[in-house]
This record gives structure tokens, sequence and C-alpha cells, in this order.
């Protein structure tokens, strides 16, 4: 009977009544209402689905349950789900009432009900479906020696219809499989557009079969070919996502213009040519707007690029040309005086709307970024807002401007990842915020957010990092209620939401291993990932100061790549500092002082392996600036000493050094609270 008691009490506080803060779902529904109970996984658990979906469900609850497997370790029985109705037995029964389009605008929402019986989705799309499947991905829990689902009806379904993320395949070349095990990553994460940045002044990354010279000449061999395209559209569309390609046009066209000289802006007299840029920036290289081989050439490019992607939106870029050809130009200057245009801007939207019935000839309507937006474009084109804000008009919205001028828009400003800030400014920058000056209709045409991974300094081995987590955030802001902004709930989630992208590959965690395994020169790594836990890579773009320090060819494998935003140990150093300040009892001091002794250890130890690893040494100066001030400032907490001001704030600044090796010691701020 005791013994009895005893499994009883266990099993109830091992599965006792879970509550919703302990839940690490993300993005965080719309409606949850935790009821009493769990349902228990065995290894006969099955998944039956209803109705009229797309077989992509068919394919999406398989992988659902290889993941399934792969936490659990149970091997459940049922293996592939090829057909409606399979196993009308089955605990999870999904039901999606129709065939869900790829495209915005489209029904996602779900209702998942777990009782202790029985699950069931129910979901007007496929579409719907997946999300529901992943949701109840995210609530698996358990105990010392099985997993269950808390029982809990959730109705959900997206704020913004548009929630994307870009991957930019021009700079560093980004093989197939990281945008596949990004994709992936996307879905769990309820993200449903992909734009696919494919051409820059570094690289032109699409396959040609009539215009093979882009590749031959601007590509170095690094491209997608055209079924691989295909594959990864299919892949994207198993999930859920949409594809969005993008040619950036008329600027940005190094690459473009290294095979088809003749259609640039440039002036010469003898023969033009141009090259593939190397480096990071800014370039002349423009199309001629006033030439008509340049739109039949276009049209062309056009008529082979867009039968590859069914979607209904294609991305012209239209970013950043500076015109400097253009002014440069007679002829050009000549066209401009005889189409009245007053502008280069008008010359561009010229330009841009000989586009226009190019895309609509395959269905397609235009994006480009916010340069686009003049009074002529077509109000079928979407503005995606990059420089411009989610504020204000006099504060220089181009989101608000276009969401007012009529058309619908885009938000990447505030969601460029590859600036490496922290997850908080992404988090908390709303597409609509309260304040909003819109109107419901002005509001309706914002259509949400993507973030925007540019890879001028990501390579295969780093860019994960540089996505994850931080797009989990920004995911969340895209799909979840505008109420749901708690730093500290966000972060404790993300903690378990980074951990469980591993499952679909993403290569974040583990890859600072490898980084840091290769500078260290295949010895212990403890204390290198200990600094990598300080330090963060230098933001806004200083990393790469004039684009020439690192080009498109540079290894990416220093010891700031092996660094995010968000270093790991920032958050609780600069909690401890905060509690400390506010208290000093023993117990607070400690936890400060740990830190301390931490990176005294870890300097030592960083010394000695650069004896054997010259990759280290660059490091050495910054972690002797924090082995100095940490030991400064132990004999002022612990041992009540008095040191010199002005030694120590010379010491605090040389922690505040962003000289050394591309990274700045993030815990910096909080070292200062302490003087
Ligand atoms: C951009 O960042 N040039 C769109």
């Amino acid at each position: 009977m005791k013994y009895i008691l005893i499994l009883l009490f266990a099993a109830f506080v091992s599965n006792a009544q879970i509550q919703k803060e302990q839940l690490n779902l993300m993005p965080w529904p719309q409606n949850i209402n935790l009821t009493a109970g769990t349902f228990a996984l065995s290894k006969n658990f099955k998944v039956n689905i209803t109705g009229n979906p797309n077989p992509r469900i068919f394919i999406g609850a398989t992988r659902f349950l290889r993941r399934l497997d792969g936490r659990t370790g149970l091997f459940l029985e049922q293996s592939f789900l090829t057909k409606v109705n399979e196993s009308p037995e089955a605990e999870l029964q999904i039901n999606c009432v129709r065939n869900g389009k790829i495209a915005i605008n489209e029904d996602e929402s779900y209702k998942l009900i777990i009782a202790s019986d029985k699950i069931t989705i129910n979901a007007t799309s496929d579409l719907g479906a997946l999300h529901g499947l992943e949701t109840l991905l995210q609530l698996l829990q358990n105990n010392s020696s099985s997993y269950y689902f808390p029982a809990v009806e959730i109705t959900d379904s997206p704020r913004f219809t548009w929630r994307g993320l870009m991957i930019d395949g021009a700079r560093h070349f980004q093989p197939v499989d990281v945008i596949k095990r990004n994709l992936d990553a996307m879905a769990s994460m309820k993200m449903n557009v992909f734009h696919w940045h494919l051409v820059d002044d570094q690289g032109w990354r699409i396959e040609m079969k009539k215009h093979s010279k882009l590749t031959e000449l601007a590509s170095d061999g690094s491209y997608y070919t055209q079924e691989e395209i295909k594959n990864i559209v299919k892949y994207a569309d198993e999930r859920g996502i949409l594809v969005i390609p993008e040619i950036d046009i008329p600027g940005h066209a190094s690459a473009l213009l290294t095979a088809y000289p003749e259609v640039g802006s440039k002036v010469s007299d003898g023969k033009v040519t141009y090259e593939v840029q190397r480096n990071s920036g800014i370039f002349n290289a423009t199309l001629d707007p006033s030439n008509p081989k340049t739109y039949q050439l276009l049209s062309e490019i056009f008529d082979e690029v867009c039968p590859l992607f069914p979607g209904e939106y294609f991305h012209i870029g239209g970013d950043e040309n500076n015109g400097k050809e253009w002014n440069a130009n007679p002829k050009i200057q000549e066209f401009k005086k005889k189409y009245n245009l007053a502008n280069n801007h008008d010359l561009q939207t010229y330009f841009n709307m000989q586009l226009i019935p190019m895309l609509k000839k395959h269905n397609k309507k235009m994006m480009g970024w916010e340069e686009i937006m003049t009074e002529n474009m077509s109000k079928d084109a979407i503005i995606h807002a990059w420089r411009g804000t989610n504020e204000g008009l006099a504060s220089g919205g181009s989101l608000i401007k276009a969401a007012k001028s009529g058309f619908n828009t885009v938000l990447s400003n505030g969601y460029y990842i590859d600036l490496m800030l922290g997850v908080e400014k992404h988090y908390l920058n709303d597409p609509i915020p309260k304040n909003s000056i819109l109107t419901p209709d002005e509001k309706a045409r914002i259509l949400g957010g993507e973030a925007a991974m540019w890879s001028e300094l990501a390579t295969p081995s780093n860019i994960d990092s540089r996505i994850w987590p931080r797009t989990a955030a920004i995911a969340e802001r895209l799909w979840s209620n505008e109420n749901v902004t708690d730093m500290i709930s966000l972060r404790k989630r993300l903690k378990t939401i980074s951990f469980r992208l591993e499952e679909l590959g993403i290569t974040h965690l583990r890859n600072k291993e490898v980084i840091l395994r290769n500078i260290s020169n295949n010895q212990k790594i403890e204390a290198l990932n200990d600094f990598s836990n300080v330090c963060e890579p230098l933001k806004n773009y200083t990393r790469n100061g004039g684009g020439k320090k690192y080009r498109m060819h540079s290894p990416l494998t220093l010891f700031a790549d092996a660094c995010t935003a968000d270093a790991l140990d920032v958050f609780d150093f600069d909690t401890a500092v905060k509690n400390y300040l506010e208290n000093k009892s023993q117990e607070n001091q400690i936890l400060v002082t740990n830190f301390f002794r931490k990176w005294i250890a870890m300097n030592a130890d960083l010394i000695s392996l650069s004896a054997n690893a010259p990759l280290v040494q660059p490091l050495l100066p910054l972690s002797k600036s924090l082995n100095d001030l940490s030991q400064q400032l132990l004999l002022i907490i612990e041992n009540k000493q008095t040191v010199n001001p002005t030694i120590l704030n010379d010491l605090l600044e040389q922690c505040n050094s962003k000289k050394n090796a591309d990274v700045e010691l993030a815990v910096y701020n909080s070292l200062k609270k302490l003087l």
C-alpha cells in the first residue's frame, strides 16, 4: 500500500497540472485553455487524416511522427501516411476541410484539442493542420520515464499573413541543404514566406538554359540548377511556405552586366566591361533603361525564371541604385528629357513599369524594395520597407507611406538580423505599433514582416547562428497577439525553442564548437567557449568596415563567427549585477564574483592555449582586459579595498575596446554599472 501511494504521489508530482507559463510554445498561440489531465504517448500512437486536404499533409504528418520518434526513442509503429482515413481508430485525428493554397491571405487557422484519450486537430486547410502539428510537438512533456501531452484546447491563427525570412544566396552562396534546413526551421515557427535573394553584384545564382553566360561568367560555379530550384519550391510547398524569388535590378547588377555588358549604363569609347564584385558595398553597375536590348534580355530572363516559381509575386529588388552611371551617360540624360522624367527616381519607375507586363505574362505581380514606390507605380506592387520604419511619416516611415498610398507592404526595417543586434530589438518591433496613426483599411495593407539575412558575412557554417534563434522571436511578433511582449517569457521559451531547432538540422549550436575547435587547433575549447559567451560580433555592419576586410571568398571561421548576438552569459551576468546593486547580500555577491573568477581562469587558459594556436592570439588583449578588471573588482568587492578610480576607469575602457578580433565585450555595460 505504501508503495502504491508513493507511486501515485510520484505520478501526481511529475504530471502535476502544468501552468500556461511553463509551456515553451512559440509563436505563442492566440487562445490556450489548459484542462485537467494528460495524454500519455505510447508506441502504438497513430495519426488519421480526414477531409479534403492537399497531400502535403500526409508528408507533414509522417515528418511529425519521425520527429516524435527522434525525441522519445519510442519508434512509433505507424510508418508513412499516404491517404485519408488510413487508420480510423487512431488517437490523433486531423481533419482538413479543403486543399490549402500556398498564397498570402490563406486560412492558416487550426484548433487543437488534447484530451486524455484522444487528440484532434481541426483546420480549414492542411496549412492550418501543419501549424497544429508544430504546436502539438512543442507541447510534448516528459517525466523521468515517459512522454505525454497536457490536456488543452488551443485555437490559433496568425495576426499577419506575411511571416517571412529572406536569405541572400548571392553574396556568400548558400547551398541547397542550407536552404532546406532553414525552410524546416521556418515551418516549425509557422513562417510562410521564403524570399530568396538570388542575384547581386557578387554573383548570378540561377542556372539559365538560354543565357548560360550568366552562370558561366558570373557565378564562380556556385549556383542553383533549375532542378534544385524546383525541388526547393516543392520542399517549401510541402511545409506551407511560399517562395518569392528576387532578381535585383536595375542596380546591384555587376554580375548580370559581367555577362551582358552591352545593356549596362557605363559610358565607354571602346568595349565596356564589368566584373563580378568580390567586396561588400554599393556599386555603380546599373542596367541601361534607355536601351531596348535591356528589356529584351530581361523579358527572356523572366520567361525562363518565372515558371520555376508558382507563387503570385516576383521581387525585382530596385534598391540602392546610386544613379552614378545614369548621370554620367548623355544618352540616358537625353532619354530622361524625351520622356519627361524629372529625376533618376522617375526614370527608375519608367524602367520598373516596363517589367510589369513581363511579369503579368506569367501571372506575377511585382514586389520591390521601397525605392520602387512612386506615384506612378502600379498599386498591385508590394512595397518592401527596409529603410523606412513602422512609425509616423515624420520619421520617414516608408511602410506607413505605402499603406497610406494604397500599396500592400511588408516590413523588414527592424528585422535585419545581419546587423547582429540583440533579440529584444527585433522582438519589440511591431509592424503596427499600438500608437499607429493608420486607419483600419490602411492597417490591413500591412501584410506583415520579413527577417532579412544578408550574407556578406555569412557562410554555410555560420549562417544558422545569424538566423536562429532570433528569427523565432520575429516569427512570434508576426503571428501572435500584439500584447505578447514579455521579454522574460520570450527568453525562457527561446532556450527550449533554440534547442529544438537542432532536431531540424539547424547548426547554430553545434557549429560554434566546430569553429572553436579549429581556432584551438584541436585543443580543449572550454576557455574559448566561456569567452564566446561574453563576446558578441561587432554590430551594425562595423565588422566589415569599408566592405573590404572580408571578401566573398574569405573564410568566416574566426572567433567572431563563433560568437552570436545575445551572448549566452550576458543576461545572467546583467541580472546578477542588478540584484547585487539592489541588495549586497553575501548570496548576491557570490553570484557576481563567480563570474570574475571564471574569467580570470579563462584568461589563463587562453594564454596557455595560444602557445599552440595562432588563431587564439587576437583574443588575448580583450581577455586580458576582462581579467585585469575582474581582479580589481574582486579586491574591491571581497576585500573592501579601494582602488585608484583613474586606474579602474582605464581598465573599464579597455573592456570597451572594439579593436580586437571583431568582437565586443557584451558585459561592458554591467561592468560599468558596478563601478
Ligand atoms: C537592402 O538592404 N539594400 C534592401
